[in-house]
């Protein structure tokens, strides 16, 4: 659908006391996403294999995203189905299981969520891709982007299976509009964080910046995640989109071009790049949702609790 004039219909539109389902609820993005929605009015089902933290949350769901048992049962409360899905839960990286697994469990886990949604009549459905999407972050040898910033059209050249994981749950996402007529919204994220998190990624570039190459020195600020998914629910986007959603700056003081003709000399400039700009394109997130970020680190204080 990227590239495609959005429609929108109020009939997806999402607002105060409308069930949200978020799994992954007990996580870096997924606690702040609850508080968000619930601040909004939404009534949120809070799921997780861990018990989510129930501050703000109308329904605390513990259990396996995998397990389809479990996600039709928090898809499906006493009211009937929930308004609108946030599925958050997966393996975040690499690493916390082996190559496989993390595969099979994110794609399963995103399976059940979105095509159960769908079928529930679930009225819209946002989802947490990564940049990782991209195959930059996690490939085992270096690799360039061909040209930055980088939008959204750019092809995955992805070699690991995490980013395997998030191409093959856009694609899921995809495959729910297509079957079940459900809007869904699939978010490629960077590195998110901000309070102590952030202050610990923003610390390790600045000892090492050409380490921080494969993730392009992009981040996010947690609570403009949760605002973005708050304005994917909000908008009434109907069909299926990805969208990149990033700081507008850098994690580090380096000039981006300098970045660029440094640490990846074959990628081409293509269009407007401020100084300390974003090496992720994010119009078309401003485009569709007028979604602007709120959070620059230059302007954070690092001194906050973690999220
Ligand atoms: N944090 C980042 O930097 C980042 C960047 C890009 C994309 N993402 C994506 O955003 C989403 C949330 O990431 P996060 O940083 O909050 O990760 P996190 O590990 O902090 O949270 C994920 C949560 O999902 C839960 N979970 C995992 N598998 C589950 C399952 N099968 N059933 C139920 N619960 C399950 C975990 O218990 C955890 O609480 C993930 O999809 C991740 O891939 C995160």
């Amino acid at each position: 659908m990227n590239g495609k004039a959005a429609v929108r219909d109020p009939r997806h539109v999402i607002g105060q006391g409308d069930a949200v389902l978020v799994t992954g609820a007990a996580g870096v993005i997924g606690r702040v996403v609850v508080r968000v929605l619930a601040e909004a009015g939404m009534r949120v089902v809070a799921a997780d294999r861990v018990e989510a933290d129930a501050d703000g949350a109308e329904r605390v769901m513990v259990g396996d995203a995998c397990e389809a048992r479990f996600v039709e049962e928090c898809l499906t409360g006493p009211e009937g189905a929930v308004d609108a899905v946030v599925h958050l839960a997966a393996f975040p990286a690499p690493g916390q299981a082996s190559e496989d697994v993390t595969l099979v469990h994110n794609v399963q886990s995103a399976y059940l969520v979105l095509d159960g949604a769908g079928r529930a009549g679930v009225r819209t459905a946002v989802a947490a891709s990564s940049a990782a999407a991209y195959g930059y972050a996690w490939a085992e040898r270096d690799l360039s982007p061909p040209y930055a910033p980088i939008d959204e059209v750019q092809p995955s050249v992805a070699i690991d299976s995490y980013g395997l994981s998030k191409v093959v749950t856009e694609e899921i996402g995809a495959f729910a509009t297509r079957r079940w007529g459900i809007p869904t919204t699939l978010l490629r994220f960077p590195f998110v964080g901000h309070g102590q998190r952030l202050a610990a990624r923003l610390e390790q570039v600045q000892e090492d910046v050409g380490a921080n190459r494969r993730e392009l020195w992009t981040w996010l600020d947690t609570r403009d995640a949760a605002r973005a998914v708050l304005a994917v629910l909000t908008s009434g986007l109907t069909g299926h989109h990805v969208l990149n959603i990033a700081a507008p700056d850098s994690t580090t003081s380096e000039p981006t071009a300098e970045l660029l003709a440094k640490h990846h000399p074959d990628t081409a400039i293509r269009g407007a790049l401020e100084p300390h700009g974003s090496l992720l394109d994010t119009r078309l997130a401003r485009t569709l949702l007028g979604f602007e970020p709120e959070h620059g680190w230059r302007s954070v204080s690092t001194g906050e609790p973690a999220a």
